[in-house]
Formats: C-alpha cells, sequence, structure tokens
C-alpha cells in the first residue's frame, strides 16, 4: 500500500461528511480532484471504501475501519503541528541541562523561579562534576552547562553570570579561626582535604597554589562538597570551597572561613554551551534568564566579616 496524508485527508473529510461536494468545499478542492483522491486511495486499499445507497453515499465495512484509523492520524497531525508551533514559541519543550556539583547549591533555586515563569518548559537536570561536563558538552548530548571557567577542550559560547568566590575554610575550633590576614605560607603546615580530580573547584585551587609557588599538602579526597564539609568539621583539614556551598554552615557557625591573604579567589560562574549548536527556544529562555537574573536571586552575598566567637555549644564543653 502507498496510502499518502493526502489521500487519507481527503478521505477523511468525505467520511465524515458523507458527502463529495462538503468534502470539496472544505478542502477547497474542486469535485472531481476529490473523486480523484478517493479512486486513488481505494485503488491502493484494493477494496471500495464507499457506495452509493440511492443518492446517499455510505461508507462500506472497509472504508469504516479506514475512517477510525484516519480519524487519528489526523488527530495526531493536528497534534504534532501544535507541537511544532509551541516548539517555536517558548511556551513548552525540554531542556537539558548539566551543572557541575557545586552548582547544584543554587541551581533549584534557579529552576524553582524558571519554572513560575515556564511552567510548560520541563527542565532535565544532571548534576556532575566539571570533567564529565565537558564530555556532555563534547557528545552534544546537553542544551547548556552551568559551570566554572569555560573548557577550552572544546568550542564554546560562554558568559559569565555570577561570582565564584572560594574560601578557605576550618572547624571552629582551629587555632587560626579569628586571626586577621594569615600568611599564604602559614598554611604549608596544613593538611588540605581535596575534592576529586576533575573537579574545577579542585583545579582552581591547585592553580592558585602553584602559582603562589606553595606546595600544600594533600589529606583525604572526597568527590562531594557535602563530604569535604564534614571532613573539615571533623578535624581532617582545611579545605578550599565555593561560598555558595557553606550558607548553612556560616549561619550555624558550623564551619569557619580563614582570612588568608589572596583569598577569596574571586571566580565567575559561566553559562556554557557549544558554539555553533542551535538552541531551542526553552534553552534560549534559560540562557537569558540566567545571564540577566541568577545573580540577583542566587548570588553569593557578601563574605561574611572574620569573627571570634567560638560556637555555643563548643563553650559549653569546654567548659
Ligand atoms: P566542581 O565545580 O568543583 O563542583 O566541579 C565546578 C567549578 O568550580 O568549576
Amino acid at each position: 500500500m502507498h496510502i499518502t496524508l493526502r489521500q487519507l485527508r481527503v478521505f477523511e473529510a468525505v467520511a465524515r461528511h458523507l458527502s463529495y461536494t462538503k468534502a470539496s468545499q472544505e478542502l477547497h478542492l474542486s469535485q472531481p480532484a476529490v473523486s480523484m483522491q478517493v479512486r486513488q486511495l481505494e485503488d491502493d486499499v484494493g477494496i471500495p471504501l464507499f457506495e452509493k445507497l440511492g443518492k446517499k453515499t455510505e461508507l462500506t465495512e472497509a472504508g469504516r475501519e479506514l475512517f477510525n484509523y484516519s480519524r487519528s492520524i489526523n488527530r495526531s497531525l493536528l497534534e504534532l503541528e501544535e507541537v511544532m508551533q509551541a516548539l517555536k514559541g517558548v511556551s513548552r519543550g525540554g531542556l537539558h541541562l548539566a551543572v557541575a556539583s557545586t552548582v547544584n547549591y543554587f541551581a533549584p533555586r534557579l529552576l524553582a523561579v524558571f519554572h513560575q515563569r515556564y511552567p510548560g518548559i520541563a527542565p532535565r537536570l544532571d548534576v556532575t562534576n566539571r570533567e564529565a561536563l565537558i564530555r556532555l558538552l563534547e557528545n552534544n548530548s546537553i542544551d547548556l552547562a552551568l559551570m566554572g571557567f569555560p573548557p577550552t577542550e572544546v568550542e564554546v559560547e560562554s558568559e559569565a553570570f555570577m561570582p565564584n568566590p572560594l574560601v578557605v575554610i576550618a572547624p571552629p575550633t582551629h587555632p587560626l579561626v579569628g586571626q586577621p590576614d594569615i600568611a599564604l605560607t602559614r598554611l604549608a603546615q596544613e593538611t588540605f582535604v581535596m575534592r576529586e580530580t576533575g573537579s574545577g573547584t579542585r583545579l582552581a585551587m591547585e592553580r592558585f597554589f602553584k602559582e603562589q609557588g606553595m606546595p600544600i599538602r594533600h589529606g583525604m579526597q572526597m568527590t562531594r562538597n557535602e563530604a569535604v564539609k564534614q571532613a573539615v568539621r571533623s578535624g581532617l583539614g582545611l579545605s578550599v570551597v565555593s561560598l555558595h556551598t557553606i550558607e548553612l554552615e556560616l549561619e550555624t557557625g558550623r564551619l569557619k572561613i580563614l582570612d588568608v591573604a589572596g583569598f577569596p579567589l574571586l571566580r565567575q560562574w559561566h553559562l556554557v554551551y557549544r558554539r555553533a549548536k542551535r538552541l531551542s527556544p526553552a534553552a534560549r529562555a534559560f540562557r537569558d534568564f540566567v545571564v540577566q537574573e541568577a545573580a540577583q536571586i542566587a548570588g553569593p552575598g557578601p563574605l561574611p566579616t572574620v569573627d571570634t566567637t567560638p560556637l555555643a555549644n563548643e563553650r559549653d564543653s569546654r567548659t
């Protein structure tokens, strides 16, 4: 069978009206053109689809079967047309985002506001480290990435959208807590809890210490910011983390920022996508939203001033 969509559309109209005249009016075709389409369709399926009962046109059994199918095909075609139209606008559509693990501390806040504005867009969010993000960009399997510095391994477009200060953290009982202007060289005596190789935070931290000609002592390695923070709290060493990751710990005083010369390292978050990629309307809407509003919605805020007050429960436990 070589049924064409055009034949089905004509057949569907004739079957619905049970009239060649009405179908031809609806389709803005001549009546002979409509009859010809139906005849070709009948030839194609090999069975008559209509029969004449007196002056009336009726469907045969095969015609009724085909009518069922043609109606559902027509419905699907209409739906398809609607979806394509909607995709041309930003009201609907998928959006595949991938963010660096540290971005996860603020990405949900951004998505909540974005979702309110575009409820028809269904974003999918992958959270992974920098190296994995680069692979996703390489494979062209995501629309947009939010990460630290843009990769050089893949040709990308990138836009900085928000500051990402990196700070040195310590448990509240550490002797350096509360000291002003700690010399960088003083850190040589400390052990650092490290993020995994492939983490952007780790890369930035290592670059910085290398540039300063300052070797640091690596302690345990952890693949999650959460684990790093717990390790620091438990006295396993100091660490360098994004200010975004310690909002709650600073509020509760469970971690402290050390006032080390050269810190905070001022980095930027970037929105990144492959060069020459045609962004969907949904992806474009998200890009514009992030570049224009992310800093306001999820900015890291000012660095807390160094304070020397120990935690209430720690004061109690020492007395
Ligand atoms: P990450 O953060 O350490 O979670 O990979 C990305 C970055 O800071 O570049």
